[in-house]
């Protein structure tokens, strides 16, 4: 009993204790609870912070640098990208074989992209976009001995305007030297003459666009040290690829300027004139500047023309919606096969008023067909584009492969053949930025501009490609209208060739 009365004694005594436990428990168990989910919101402002800060995001670029065939012979190119969530960087540097050419374009790359680097540096895109850098190149003349190249880069560092650079050189291939312009010349008299005809050419253009410049103006901008280097076009002109704001004032975007060899005839080094131009063979006819009846008064000087060969297909449909509701022009050089398992793209593409060309039935290399076989390549391609609204009169020869049998062969079916005076190797890079910087870097007075609709990365290019030609102050219109009225079995490479 009084053991009993003592435990309840204790009891009473020890009652306190545990309630007392309990309490710290809940304590504890509050602050622990407050400790983790103070960690879980510095966790996350650490989180963001880090995403927002450029040095720390640099751990998520997605850098690759590949080799890769181009389409000029004996040149491979070495792609460059460079992802990160502030900028895109997509740069294509030619490997020639002759290293000294190699390096002195990789150079002058390197310094455009360094430019965009501290450009962008301790600077945010504007929300939901990057800043870009495009840079890729195209070679207008390549023989044995000279090599001419034009690098175009394009950047936009959202600072007051975009950038277009133009660097352009004809290199001796075997020693790797650049060749400048001063070299074709006899004597002291060739640089003026050429500055002068150089000059004259970018007031009409300026003049062209709506510009002030004049005779007086001009040569705060061009000198003889902007016309330093050269390349050459056909072995037949001079030609200067200039940058925006590089001889006009900014709002006259980049500028191609050709000088024929022949009106330097006078000047040039017998030698290398006889090397480099063909001064024998009649210059190709001058487009004329009456308006014929299908084309348009803007073409050629402000024109270019968009084609999308090897079509329809999956995306043509896509590409049209794209072209029409942005309300440009374009030409399709269609495989007959495709026509009979797509007729109503087709109907489609003649409906919306663009011109449908033939592109064979099987898209094979013309010039190893016999004139039976070319016959029938191009009759039953006729026939199915026939088939769909519309007569063709244009052709283009699978490959560019062509030879006189094939061009008369084209004459027979009352069809102009039309090759490009600009190909953005679209097949090869199926890469949108680089297809949209080569279509836009190459657009020039009456430029013909080679795509593929068989392609999506084409295809999702061409929004940037129209704002882009667009913004040079080029007009995208199909063949007809570019050319005029282009004769059957004629070869055209542009409006001015
Ligand atoms: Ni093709």
């Amino acid at each position: 009993m009084y053991k009993k009365e003592l435990q309840k004694d204790q009891k009473k005594k020890t009652h306190p204790v545990p309630q007392q436990l309990v309490r710290r428990r809940k304590l504890f168990g509050i602050i622990i609870v407050g400790v983790i989910i103070l960690l879980a919101f510095v966790a996350i402002f650490l989180f963001f912070s880090r995403s927002k800060n450029p040095h720390i995001t640099a751990e998520k670029k997605i850098s690759t640098d590949m080799i890769g065939d181009s389409k000029y012979a004996d040149t491979r190119s070495r792609f460059v990208t460079q992802e990160t969530t502030t900028s895109h960087l997509h740069a294509e540097y030619p490997i020639t074989g002759t290293k000294q050419i190699d390096a002195t374009i990789a150079a002058t790359i390197d310094s455009d992209r360094a430019h965009y680097s501290s450009d962008t540096t301790s600077r945010q895109p504007a929300l939901h976009t990057t800043f870009t850098f495009n840079s890729s190149y195209q070679v207008p003349y390549a023989d044995t001995t000279y090599f001419s190249i034009v690098v175009s880069t394009n950047y936009d560092a959202q600072l007051a305007h975009p950038v277009a650079l133009s660097h352009s050189w004809t290199f001796n291939r075997k020693t790797g030297a650049v060749i400048e312009s001063s070299a074709l010349f006899k004597d002291s008299a060739g640089m003026p003459a050429l500055l002068a005809a150089v000059q004259t050419s970018v007031i009409q253009q300026d003049n062209k666009q709506g510009g002030v410049m004049d005779s007086s103006s001009v040569g705060d901008f061009i000198s003889t040290d902007t016309i330093r280097n050269f390349t050459i076009l056909d072995r037949k002109y001079i030609r200067f690829y200039f940058g925006r704001g590089d001889v006009a004032p900014e709002s006259d975007g980049t500028m191609i300027v050709s000088i024929p060899a022949t009106t330097m005839q006078n000047y040039l080094k017998p030698d290398l004139a006889k090397t480099i131009f063909d001064l024998t063979a009649p210059l190709p006819p001058q487009q004329t500047t009456s308006t014929p009846a299908k084309g348009d008064s803007d073409c050629p000087a402000k024109c270019v023309a968009l084609t999308f060969d090897d079509g329809p297909g999956a995306y043509t449909d896509q590409l049209l919606d794209i072209l029409s509701s942005n309300h440009v022009g374009a030409t399709f050089f269609v495989i007959g096969q495709s026509v009979a398992s797509h007729p109503t793209l087709v109907k489609r593409e003649v409906s919306l008023g663009y011109d449908v060309g033939n592109h064979t039935r099987d898209h094979p290399q013309l010039t190893q067909l016999s004139i039976p076989q070319i016959d029938s390549e191009l009759a039953q391609t006729n026939q199915a584009i026939t088939s769909a609204g519309l007569t063709p009169i244009l052709m283009r020869p699978p490959y560019g492969a062509a030879n006189t049998a094939v061009y008369q062969e084209a004459a027979k079916y009352n069809l102009a053949a039309i090759h490009w005076s600009v190909d953005t190797r679209d097949w090869a890079d199926r890469n949108s930025s680089i297809v949209c910087n080569r279509a836009v870097a190459g657009a020039g007075p009456g430029a013909i501009i080679l795509m593929h609709d068989i392609h999506p990365t084409t295809v999702n290019a061409v929004p940037c490609i129209i704002k882009g030609i667009s913004a040079a102050g080029y007009k995208m219109v199909t063949i007809s209208q570019l050319l005029g009225h282009p004769s059957p079995g004629k070869v055209y490479y542009s409006a001015s060739s």
